[in-house]
């Protein structure tokens, strides 16, 4: 079904967030590994993988209404060196991208695409979701200090 240009060129921008947005999950979440933050680890490489299958979702939708998937253009990653500015940066990369698919998704509205709308609106409540879980981390580091809350990320292997 051929889509409008604007829906499609729209779909294409939130198709480069969510791009931008796997690389810098991926990074964070083995830098994390890394220093031995299991739980923080696991948690990044879960909402990575989350983005992953938005990108999958907005290709197939673009592809159904004929357009052309642009997946060579990427947006400033912004990798932090500690797991606050990490945890920071993620939250500022998911605020904008909440912005962005509420204004999408009234694009989709103007250009009577309610298909493209449903499926914006699906992913911006994982959006929401996710930038309500860094909150609670960056609540969590406020709380206790940064110190206490990696104690709590770091999961110990049980002994067999
Ligand atoms: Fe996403
Ligand atoms: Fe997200």
């Amino acid at each position: 079904m051929k889509g409008s240009a604007k829906v499609i060129e729209v779909l294409n921008d939130v198709l480069t967030a969510e791009i931008t947005a796997i690389n810098q999950y991926f990074v964070h979440a083995k830098m994390c590994e890394n220093w031995g933050y299991q739980l923080l680890y696991e948690d990044t490489e879960e909402r990575a993988v989350e983005e992953m299958k938005h990108a999958e979702k907005l290709i197939e939708r673009i592809l159904y209404l004929e357009g052309i998937p642009i997946v060579t253009k990427i947006e400033k990653i912004n990798i932090g060196s500690t797991v606050e500015a990490q945890v920071n940066n993620d939250h500022g990369l998911e605020k904008i991208a909440i912005q962005r698919f509420n204004s999408a998704i009234k694009l989709c509205n103007d250009e009577s695409d309610a298909g493209s709308r449903e499926l914006l609106e699906h992913i911006l409540l994982d959006e929401e979701k996710h930038a309500d879980d860094l909150e609670a981390y960056l609540q969590e580091i406020k709380d206790m200090g940064v110190q206490n809350f990696l104690v709590t990320q770091v999961h110990k292997k049980e002994k067999s």
